[in-house]
């Protein structure tokens, strides 16, 4: 019988916001062609542990501080093998992987950033300082980007994008709920099933 759905690996470290917008979208349909069968975390803590229990998603527990950060691409490499992972989501996972990782991997790993990509982006522009930078730009339109990930942080192709207004008086805070909220969640799930779908028909 041919796959109906793919198998999808969620890396997080944090939250897991993006990671519930992901469990969600297999609810409600619009992630039909890739079922989340794995959830990596390099943090015991990390709540998004608690979200994956709580939908019965299988978890691993990879911590770069107890492997380093070779000994734990090795045992995700390993979780991903034994459990069949055809794709990897990135939502909020705090490492960068090796360019060995990427390349192993090409065009099966993707990442969501907060921001419009080229904009904010790269080595050392994660979390909250993102929006600082954008603030203290004082851009009127930022937003979230998905994207594949390669060996260059933040410099895959992308896949989606969606744009917010900036409102005045914005925190750094106000400002990546706002993205989070009316993009990141919207576009994650939406790219993760067209790419899921070209992986199921062999497109890619
Ligand atoms: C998100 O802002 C995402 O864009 C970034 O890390 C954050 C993760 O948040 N890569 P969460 O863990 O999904 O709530």
């Amino acid at each position: 019988m041919p796959k109906t759905k793919i198998s999808i690996a969620v890396l997080v470290s944090g939250s897991g916001t993006n990671l519930q917008a992901l469990i969600d979208a297999q609810n409600n349909g619009i992630l039909k062609s890739g079922k989340v069968s794995l959830v990596i975390s390099n943090n015991a803590d990390a709540y998004a542990v608690t979200r994956a229990e709580n939908a019965n998603i299988k978890t691993a527990i990879i911590s770069h501080k107890e492997f380093g950060d070779a000994g734990m691409e090795a045992k995700i490499i390993d979780q991903l093998n034994e459990n069949k992972i055809d794709l990897i989501i990135l939502a909020g996972f705090m490492r960068i992987l090796s360019a060995d990782f990427t390349r192993k991997y090409d065009h099966r790993i993707i990442n969501v950033h907060p921001s419009l990509i080229p904009s904010f982006c790269g080595e050392g522009y994660y979390g909250l300082r993102v929006h600082e930078e954008a603030l203290k730009k004082g851009v009127k339109v930022t937003g979230a980007t998905v994207h594949f990930v390669n060996e260059i942080p933040d410099g895959g192709e992308i896949i989606l994008q969606k744009a917010v207004t900036v409102p005045e008086n914005s925190t750094p805070k106000s400002l990546q709920k706002r993205v989070m909220k009316l993009a990141e969640w919207k576009i994650l799930p939406k790219a993760c099933e067209i790419i899921s779908n070209k992986i199921l028909k062999g497109e890619i």
